[in-house]
């Protein structure tokens, strides 16, 4: 099941030349799907060599291969944890029977909408972030950008195989249509509201990395213990690359923080802003924004939607098996819930407040991230700590949406809200700001005044390594 056939014309590791039908069908979608990418993705670039890595099976130790190559060569692959034999599903109704190999009838639309509202968040934020070529604050952010939109661009071949495989004629236009939506597009916006939302400058990319695709993992570990075989077959390898996305994001904002922290003790009067910096405050505002329209993604608090995902077998608990117990009848789940306008705190049925568990667990990773920028800015000397808004703030989606929080978490009228706005998210005159920062800076080794280089480079290679080529 590994063996990996990477000079066919879709790389692979499952056997798609002994399927003449379904290997024709991804095919016929390989084109659409360049082209796509020459529309929709990064701006530039395309015919630049770039130092990369691509999949190229799933073995742990060097699943990976990194060399330069064009981004439109790119070799897109479909890649599949192998298969356990003897794997039963491990929560719902069905735990301890055989996982399913082909999708069972009964529970197919929810599962299509479960693939489909994963496989969209790929493109999407590959459109969102095709402009930010233009303002790199290094060759190695550039390149870091560039690997991230490659491999969205290989989650969604990832989730069009389960499409075109499992799904016949549905499926197939559902791929057509995950190339059909656009980020921001009034008409034909993407599904998911974090993912219609502006990329628009790299301090926005930082935190989008950081706290969006931290979403996706936690998404694709719920979906990587589905009973459903091969979506977790694919989601377990998807994680592998996810990883580093979130590495982008977070050591991403540690060095804007970190550039902050210096320019506070160098810059004249402390203003880092006048320094060509990115200020604390400013900072803060910026988690307050994607961190909050992340939490959204999780879903409503309260879901028979995830009840059934889970009592299905479709979509588990993140890590499914830290949890002593996996059926999930009669416990419950203590958590903040709005009654006739007030907060209580109350048992749920758990299986209803499962968006909530896997918020929950999400929230403490990020807890955790931002706890390391906080050991940054300590070991610089400056007082100032960094902090996740509450989950109340600032949200779309779910029974907070209804009405106003501040940061803190405490109750509000719309008036005071509005008035206050401008001090928790940013504002139009902290985007013209961050903005204004963003020039080019493309020598080798050299950083834009915002960012501190990193602390090592891709692969352990020296800091002035050339990991875009010159035209
Ligand atoms: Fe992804
Ligand atoms: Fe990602």
């Amino acid at each position: 099941m590994t063996a990996v056939l990477t000079d066919e014309k879709i790389p692979n590791n499952v056997h798609l030349a002994d399927d003449r039908r379904l290997q024709r069908a991804l095919e016929a979608w390989q084109p659409q799907f360049l082209d796509w990418w020459k529309a929709m993705g990064p701006v530039g670039w395309q015919e630049r060599d770039i130092y990369l890595r691509t999949a190229v099976s799933v073995e742990t130790d060097g699943w990976a291969h990194f060399n330069y190559v064009k981004m439109p060569d790119y070799r897109w692959g479909i890649f599949l944890e192998p298969k356990q034999e003897g794997r039963v599903h491990g929560f719902g109704d069905f735990a301890g029977q055989p996982v399913w190999d082909e999708v069972p009838g009964e529970f197919r639309n929810m599962l299509r909408r479960l693939v489909v509202t994963q496989g969209d968040t790929e493109p999407a934020s590959v459109e969102q972030q095709r402009l930010l070529g233009d303002t790199a604050p290094s060759l190695y952010d550039l390149r870091n950008l560039f690997q991230v939109n490659v491999e969205e661009g290989r989650h969604l071949w990832a989730m069009v195989y389960l499409l075109h495989t499992y799904f016949g004629r549905d499926g197939r236009e559902e791929a057509e249509e995950l190339l059909a939506r656009r980020s921001g597009d009034v008409d034909k916006p993407r599904i998911l509201g974090a993912f219609n939302e502006p990329t628009s400058h790299w301090l926005s990319f930082f935190m989008f990395t950081m706290f969006t695709d931290r979403d996706g993992k936690y998404q694709l570990a719920a979906l990587a213990e589905s009973g459903f075989d091969p979506l977790a077959r694919t989601c377990r390898f998807m994680l592998t690359e996810e990883a580093h996305h979130m590495f982008v994001g977070e050591s991403g904002v540690q060095r804007v923080v970190k550039r902050a922290c210096e320019l506070m003790k160098t810059a004249p009067g402390g203003d880092v802003r006048a320094a060509g910096g990115i200020d604390l405050p400013t900072i803060q505002k910026y988690l307050h924004l994607w961190y909050s329209l992340s939490l959204d993604l999780f879903g409503g608090e309260v879901s028979s939607n995830a009840a059934d995902a889970f009592a299905s077998g479709l979509k588990g608990r993140y890590k499914e098996d830290r949890y002593p117990e996996h059926k999930l009848i009669g416990s419950h789940f203590a958590m903040d819930v709005l009654e006739e306008g007030k907060v209580v705190h109350k048992d749920i049925a758990m299986r209803n407040a499962l968006n909530e568990v896997l918020r929950t667990e999400y929230i403490k990773d990020c807890q955790r991230g931002v706890d390391r920028w906080n050991k940054t800015i300590k070991d610089e000397g400056i007082d100032f700590v960094i902090t996740l808004p509450s989950a109340k703030f600032h949200r779309n989606i779910g029974m907070w949406s209804t009405q106003r929080f501040t940061p803190t978490g405490d109750m509000i009228d719309q008036a005071t809200y509005d008035a206050r706005q401008g001090e928790w998210l940013p504002n139009a005159a902290d985007e013209v700001f961050v903005k204004s920062l963003m020039h080019p800076v493309y020598e080798p080794g050299k950083m834009a005044s915002w960012i501190a280089p990193p602390a090592k480079g891709i692969n352990n290679l020296p800091g002035d390594f050339e990991y875009v080529k010159p035209a």
